[in-house]
């Protein structure tokens, strides 16, 4: 008797009293389980959000497509602690006065729907003044299972959501061999399933007594046999397992949320259906399937975080059910082919610094201010130290490796590709990946050639996603000449 990974995964995270997430042992902040980019930049990366919303409102207004004074949503999936809530509605707020909120002055409100009934507890409290005054309300809802009454019109918004779906953890030696991760738990001598394990655990009884180990099971094995939308993203996977394979790399291990599916076609349904119209903008760490697959990219692909500052691969994973974050890098091209076949366009993917346009700037004076001033609530006393951390954690959010956006919207919104830096630069370019087997030597020659930096090319390591990167703050002036560089050498993604 076994627990699939998923089950197990999923009961760590959300068993409703012994879930890290819902139960309310996950905390947030620096020095604490994580930090992620909306509390580390508070509040710029609200209001960063706040901006591209803007753009995007903006947008939907002028389609016509929006009854003249329908409310704008904007729905913040998976919210945490509500930094990201309050720091967008806040600005909103203040800014609507200014000319160009104006044709969006008082229509805006903030949905934040949230799983944890303690993470609930927390937003709640963070956003009261906003739900006192009607513009912002908190709803308990599963994002896989979204639904709205009535047509949508706003921008859904989600930082590293995605990446807290329970998984399946697969094996993957072959194309043909392919075999998932389960969890066997043992008490005294005896098998225990999913609900005896989880009894036991609330019980109080600890790790002494239960012994939790991993075992592998073929896929052939699958109770019900193997779901077909894994059969799916296993065929568009087979070219870079090929690869993969001609390059000595095999075997790999490869997360793979089955919920995901469902979610797309819920998100396709929310800005699509019932005369709804409007956009999704997904942050989160990950990348391209050849990012998620190759070892060599950012490994371990499935991570734990918790209270020892854990951060390590599948073997800490069994530690202490509901006491860690189990989370996983997620496949963007795998997002974009469902959306895609979901019916809805992918205008943008890039690295998340393309959140920052004008008028935010994060060099700027003003929010140099707020960093620092941020680093002294953290209890970093020094000046001096507290500046150079506010400028440490800016170099961070624009260049840090595998931090990705994608954009999903509905077919015909416009969407300001201008306003993302990247008219040029589109979404099937962004996902495509090097093909494997490129020297490092090649590529610094070719940079030299092109009169482009060689040191990219370290930057550039042939099991990363050079285009994505392109979008990078350092590369980006340099992009066009980068993809003429990298044209031949590049995986696109039809052909995965
Ligand atoms: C990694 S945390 C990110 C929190 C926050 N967005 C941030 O960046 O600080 C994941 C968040 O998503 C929530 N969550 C996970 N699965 C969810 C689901 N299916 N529906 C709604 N919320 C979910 C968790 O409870 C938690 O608030």
């Amino acid at each position: 008797m076994t627990l699939s990974f998923y089950e197990y995964m999923g009961r760590c995270l959300y068993d409703p009293e012994h879930g890290y997430y819902a139960s309310g042992a996950v905390t947030f902040g620096k020095g604490e389980h994580f930090w992620t980019y909306p509390q580390r930049l508070r509040p710029l990366f609200g209001w960063m959000v706040a901006e591209a919303a803007r753009a995007l409102f903006t947008r939907l207004v002028e389609s016509g497509k929006v009854p003249n004074d329908a409310p704008l949503t904007l729905l913040e999936l998976g919210a945490g602690n509500g930094d990201l809530a309050h720091d967008a509605l806040q600005y909103i707020v203040e800014h609507e006065q200014s000319a160009p909120w104006a044709p969006l002055r008082g229509r805006v409100r903030y949905v934040v729907g949230e799983l944890s009934a303690a993470l609930r507890v927390r937003q709640c409290e963070k956003l009261q003044p906003f739900i006192a005054s009607g513009r912002a309300e908190v709803r308990a809802l599963d994002a896989r299972e979204l639904s709205w009454d009535g047509p949508f019109y706003g921008v859904l918004v989600a930082n590293e959501l995605i990446d807290a779906f329970p998984c399946e953890l697969l094996q993957v030696a072959a194309v043909d061999r392919v075999e998932r991760t389960c969890v066997r738990a043992v008490r005294g001598g005896a098998e225990l399933d999913g609900d005896e394990l989880w009894a036991a655990l609330k019980e109080g009884v600890g790790d002494d007594e239960i012994r939790l180990s991993e075992t592998t099971e073929p896929l052939s094995a699958w109770p019900g046999g193997v779901p077909d939308s894994l059969v799916e993203y296993l065929r568009t996977l087979a070219p870079l397992i090929h690869d993969l394979d001609a390059c000595g790399l095999l075997p790999v291990e490869l997360c793979w949320a089955p919920d995901l599916p469902n979610f797309v076609h819920h998100v396709a349904k929310l800005l699509t259906g019932d005369g709804s119209v409007g956009a999704a903008l997904f942050i989160d760490y990950g990348g391209t399937s050849r990012h998620v697959l190759d070892p060599r990219s950012s490994a371990p692909h499935l991570r734990v975080y918790g209270p020892d500052g854990a951060r390590a691969h599948t073997r800490t994973v069994l530690r202490d059910p509901g006491a860690y974050d189990l989370t996983w890098d997620v496949d963007f091209t795998e997002l974009a082919r469902l959306a895609l076949a979901a019916g809805l366009r992918v205008p943008f993917f890039g690295h998340q610094s393309a959140l920052e346009a004008a008028p935010i700037d994060l060099w700027s004076r003003a929010s140099q201010r707020l960093l620092i001033l941020g680093r002294s609530r953290e209890g970093v006393e020094n000046n001096f130290q507290a500046t150079l951390e506010a400028h440490e954690l800016v170099q961070r959010f624009r260049q840090a490796a595998g931090f990705r956006l994608m954009a999903l919207s509905h077919p015909n919104l416009s969407f300001p590709e201008q306003r993302f830096g990247l008219a040029d630069l589109y979404c099937e370019a962004g996902l495509s990946t090097l093909k494997l087997g490129v020297g490092h030597e090649e590529l610094v020659a070719a940079l030299e050639s092109a009169g482009i930096d060689p040191e990219l090319a370290e930057h550039l390591k042939p099991c990363g996603d050079p285009v994505a990167d392109a979008c990078d703050r350092r590369l980006y002036g340099k992009r066009q000449a980068l993809l003429e560089v990298l044209a031949g050498w590049l995986v696109e993604p039809g052909a995965l």
